[in-house]
C-alpha cells in the first residue's frame, strides 16, 4: 500500500485494535537505538533455544524480566547468567499512551504497569507460529510496536491455532493492542516482506517488534 494512503484504525477482533503509523519516524528511531542497546547486553540477543531442542528463527532480547520458555525470570539462566536490562519508566508512558489510543480509556490507560518488553528481531527468513501470550501472570493488555520491515500479522482465535484468523500487515511505527476478549488470542507472524522498510525508521534490513506485557510477578529480591 502506498505509504501516501492513510490506513485507518481498525478493531481487528474485539479487544484487539490497530492503529497503523502511531510512532513518527523520529520515534522509531529513538527506539531502534534504544533496541540496539540493549541487543548488546547486559544479555545480549540471540535465538531462544526451545525445550524440545529447536531454535526459534526470530533473535529476542528482553528488558525488564527475562523471558525463555515458558517463564520469567530476572536474570538470564539459559544465556549468560545476567540480570536483563531494567524497563525504563519511558516505555511505562509510552506503554500507556499506546493503550489510550487504542482504547480511548483514560483510566485504564493511568492503571497500566507494563514489566517487561520482549524484543524480536526478524531477517527476512524469520517466522513466528501461532501462540498465545500465556507466562505472563496478569490479564493486562499486549502493547506492539513495530519497525522495519512490514510483515503479515495473523490475528487468530482463542480456542485453536488453526481459523478462524484474519491477516493484517503490521509497518513500521504500527502500534497493535490486544486484551479483554483477545488477550489470549493465538497470534504470530507467517512472513516478512524483505526491503519494504524505510531507512528514516532507523533500521536498514529486518523488522524490530516490541511487545510490552504486564508479568504481574514480583521480586522476592525487591520485597519490602
Ligand atoms: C510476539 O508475538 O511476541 C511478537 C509479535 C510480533 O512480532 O508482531
Ligand atoms: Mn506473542
Amino acid at each position: 500500500m502506498s505509504a501516501l494512503t492513510p490506513r485507518p484504525a481498525t478493531e481487528v477482533a474485539p479487544g484487539a485494535v490497530h492503529v497503523p503509523g502511531w510512532l513518527t519516524p523520529e520515534q522509531q528511531r529513538e527506539l531502534v537505538a534504544a533496541c540496539r542497546s540493549w541487543a548488546a547486553g547486559p544479555v545480549p540477543i540471540r535465538r531462544t533455544r526451545l525445550p524440545r531442542g529447536g531454535v526459534m528463527s526470530v533473535q529476542t532480547v528482553c528488558i525488564g524480566w527475562h523471558w525463555q520458555p515458558y517463564k520469567y525470570t530476572r536474570t538470564a539462566g539459559d544465556v549468560n547468567g545476567e540480570r536483563v536490562a531494567p524497563f525504563p519508566g519511558w516505555m511505562v508512558q509510552l506503554g500507556r499512551r499506546a493503550l489510550l489510543q487504542a482504547y480511548g480509556d483514560q483510566q485504564a490507560a493511568d492503571g497500566y504497569t507494563p514489566d517487561t518488553a520482549l524484543i524480536n528481531f526478524y531477517d527476512g527468513q524469520a517466522r513466528l507460529g501461532m501462540h498465545q501470550d500465556k507466562d505472563e501472570r496478569s490479564t493486562a493488555p499486549v502493547v506492539s510496536l513495530s519497525i522495519g520491515d512490514t510483515c503479515a500479522f495473523r490475528v487468530g482465535n482463542t480456542e485453536t491455532r488453526t481459523k478462524p484468523y484474519t491477516d493484517i500487515e503490521l509497518a513500521s511505527g504500527d502500534l497493535f493492542v490486544f486484551g479483554g476478549p483477545s488477550r489470549y488470542v493465538y497470534h504470530g507472524v507467517p512472513k516478512v516482506y524483505e526491503g519494504t522498510a524505510d531507512p528514516a525508521c532507523g533500521l536498514r534490513s529486518g523488522r524490530l517488534n516490541i511487545t510490552m506485557r504486564v508479568t504481574g510477578l514480583t521480586d522476592p529480591e525487591e520485597a519490602q
